[in-house]
């Protein structure tokens, strides 16, 4: 009798079965992998317009962060520096330098410089810098030892389960409020009682209902 179907498509019905499970199981695999915290930029370290050292002016000369992001206190971003702020000093000092050459292009013109940003949350999370630092989170916890960043990198993946991570257990990352942008600090053996009390004092309560961060 003739074949409609040539022989080899009696094994076709399983192969799709098992091929279908396979992708079923890569499916799940790659969702399951696309939500975790594996799945992030860490390390993203953008070439800036303008080689600017941490490491040389925080971790050398001692400047505190808030002298440069001064939104971080009041308001959720804590914002990079205009050309003005680093002309205080770059008026005055290295003014012949060639790697400083576009800052003064930019005060000349008046033209911002084109930082590139290294740091961003989806538009439908909401983050607050002032929220976090206002209650002791440190910069650190969530930036990384910048003191020791020439350049600035990713640090931490910034990922749903990152943010949660901490709200659900923010102990270890609650310092006094006065060391908020201190470089290299380790929590202290009693730790577990001081964040006690800081979260009784503060009344600190992150937020870890859906409508907390997309608002
Ligand atoms: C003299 C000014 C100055 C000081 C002081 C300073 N920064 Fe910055 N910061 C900058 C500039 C300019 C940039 C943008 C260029 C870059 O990424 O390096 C920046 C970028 C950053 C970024 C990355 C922003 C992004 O795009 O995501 C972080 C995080 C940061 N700074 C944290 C800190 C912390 C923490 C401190 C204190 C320990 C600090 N900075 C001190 C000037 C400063
Ligand atoms: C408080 C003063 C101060 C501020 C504000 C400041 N700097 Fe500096 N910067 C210095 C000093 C001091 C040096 C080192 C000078 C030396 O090596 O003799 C320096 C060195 C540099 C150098 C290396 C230059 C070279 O040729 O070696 C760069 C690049 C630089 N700064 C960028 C910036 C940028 C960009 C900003 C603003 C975000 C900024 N600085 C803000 C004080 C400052
Ligand atoms: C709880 C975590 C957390 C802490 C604490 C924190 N940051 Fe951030 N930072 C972030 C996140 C998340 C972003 C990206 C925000 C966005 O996309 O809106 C960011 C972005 C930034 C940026 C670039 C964008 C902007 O907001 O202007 C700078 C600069 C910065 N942080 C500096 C600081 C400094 C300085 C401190 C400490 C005084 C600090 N951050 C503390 C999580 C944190
Ligand atoms: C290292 C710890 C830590 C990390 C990481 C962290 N948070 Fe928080 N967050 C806190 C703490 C502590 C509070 C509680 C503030 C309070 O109750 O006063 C808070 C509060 C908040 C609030 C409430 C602010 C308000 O105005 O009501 C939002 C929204 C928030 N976090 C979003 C985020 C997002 C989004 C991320 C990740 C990108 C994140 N947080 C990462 C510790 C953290
Ligand atoms: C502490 C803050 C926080 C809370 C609480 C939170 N989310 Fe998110 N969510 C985020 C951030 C930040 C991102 C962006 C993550 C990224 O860029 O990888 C995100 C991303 C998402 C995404 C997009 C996922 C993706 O991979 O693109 C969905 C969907 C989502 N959240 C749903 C929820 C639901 C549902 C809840 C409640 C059960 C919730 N979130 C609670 C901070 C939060």
């Amino acid at each position: 009798m003739a074949q409609i179907f040539p022989e080899w498509t009696n094994k076709l019905p399983g192969r799709i079965i098992l091929s279908g499970g396979v992708l079923v199981i890569l499916a799940i695999a790659g969702i399951w992998y696309y939500w975790s915290p594996w799945y992030t930029d860490v390390g993203y370290q953008p070439v800036q317009p303008i080689p600017y050292d941490h490491k040389f002016h925080v971790g050398e000369l001692g400047m505190d962060c808030r002298y440069c992001h001064t939104g971080v206190e009041v308001s959720p971003v804590a914002m990079v520096p205009p050309t003005q702020t680093c002309m205080n000093c770059h008026a005055m000092v290295k003014t012949e330098s060639p790697e400083l050459a576009p800052l003064r292009e930019s005060w000349e013109k008046g033209t911002p410089l084109r930082w590139v940003r290294i740091h961003k949350v989806p538009d439908y999370a909401f983050f607050d810098h002032s929220a976090h630092v206002s209650v002791g989170v440190g910069c650190e916890s969530c930036h990384g030892n910048i003191a020791e960043m020439e350049e600035v990198f990713l640090d931490q993946p910034l990922s749903m389960g990152w943010c949660l991570d901490c709200h659900r257990n923010p102990d270890p990352h609650l310092r006094p409020v006065e060391d908020i942008t201190v470089m290299g600090w380790t929590p202290p053996e009693d730790q577990p009682a001081r964040a006690a009390a800081i979260k009784a004092a503060l009344d600190i309560n992150p937020p870890e209902t859906c409508s907390g961060c997309h608002r």
